[in-house]
């Protein structure tokens, strides 16, 4: 699918019920191809959140509903989905939400540019095994990259459930010093997420990382 970078997510099956198929022929009207498409988007909007690796799109549809005259983007690369995130944005009649079907590091290949309010990371694929751990999403350099697009004063909200990647998030945050940690969540969640729930029902923790954009 993709060769500049390794890989961040992990192979599925690529099951699509029906409804999603159906969902999917709605695509279009929901996609953002580059970041020309989301500033043109934009327009209407006083803000903009980037939700990355959004799943079944649960925590998006709740910040969308909660911040209407926010733009939400949903960055994620199975169809499957996406199909439940339109049939969700259908339900509840949602017009703030865009989507990019993509590796999200493909949005940020450009000269960087002061755009995002929030940016929101929900347990990005752990990566368990010592020998994948240079397959996680969130690095150093991948937090150069958001930093690049994300407006002075914004904020960065990143959950995982798997210790050893909480930690190496926590050191990549310390030593990259451009995010201060703030002490209390900027953005109000409702639920965990599918992927937060199963974390828990097998006994590992939620650590949760809310840090502000200061120069
Ligand atoms: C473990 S799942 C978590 C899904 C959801 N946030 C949740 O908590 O239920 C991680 C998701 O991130 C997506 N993902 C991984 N790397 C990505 C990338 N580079 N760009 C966009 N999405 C990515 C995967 O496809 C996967 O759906």
């Amino acid at each position: 699918m993709h060769q500049k970078y390794l890989p961040s997510f992990a192979k599925r099956n690529g099951r699509i019920t029906n409804s999603q198929k159906r969902n999917l022929e709605l695509f279009k009207s929901f996609e953002i191809k580059n970041l020309e498409d989301l500033k043109y988007s934009l327009k209407k909007y006083s803000k903009c959140a980037l939700e990355i690796g959004f799943g079944n799109g649960e925590n998006l549809i709740n910040q969308a509903i909660l911040n209407p005259n926010t733009l939400h983007i949903g960055s994620e690369v199975y169809k499957s989905g996406i199909g439940s995130l339109i049939g969700a944005i259908n339900q509840k009649k949602l017009s703030n939400i865009k989507i990019y079907q993509n590796d999200v590091r493909d949005l940020f290949d450009r000269e960087p540019e002061e755009i995002f309010d929030l940016i929101i990371i929900i347990c990005p694929d752990p990566w368990p095994k010592e020998k994948h751990h240079k397959r996680r999403l969130i690095n150093k350099e991948f937090l150069q990259m958001i930093f690049n697009f994300m407006k002075e004063n914004s904020y960065l909200h990143i959950s995982t459930d798997w210790q050893n990647y909480a930690e190496s998030i926590e050191e990549d945050l310390r030593v990259f010093k451009k995010f201060s940690k703030i002490k209390n969540s900027i953005i109000t969640r409702k639920e965990l997420t599918k992927f937060e729930r199963r974390g828990i029902s097998e006994e590992r923790k939620i650590s949760v990382f809310d840090f502000k954009k200061s120069i």
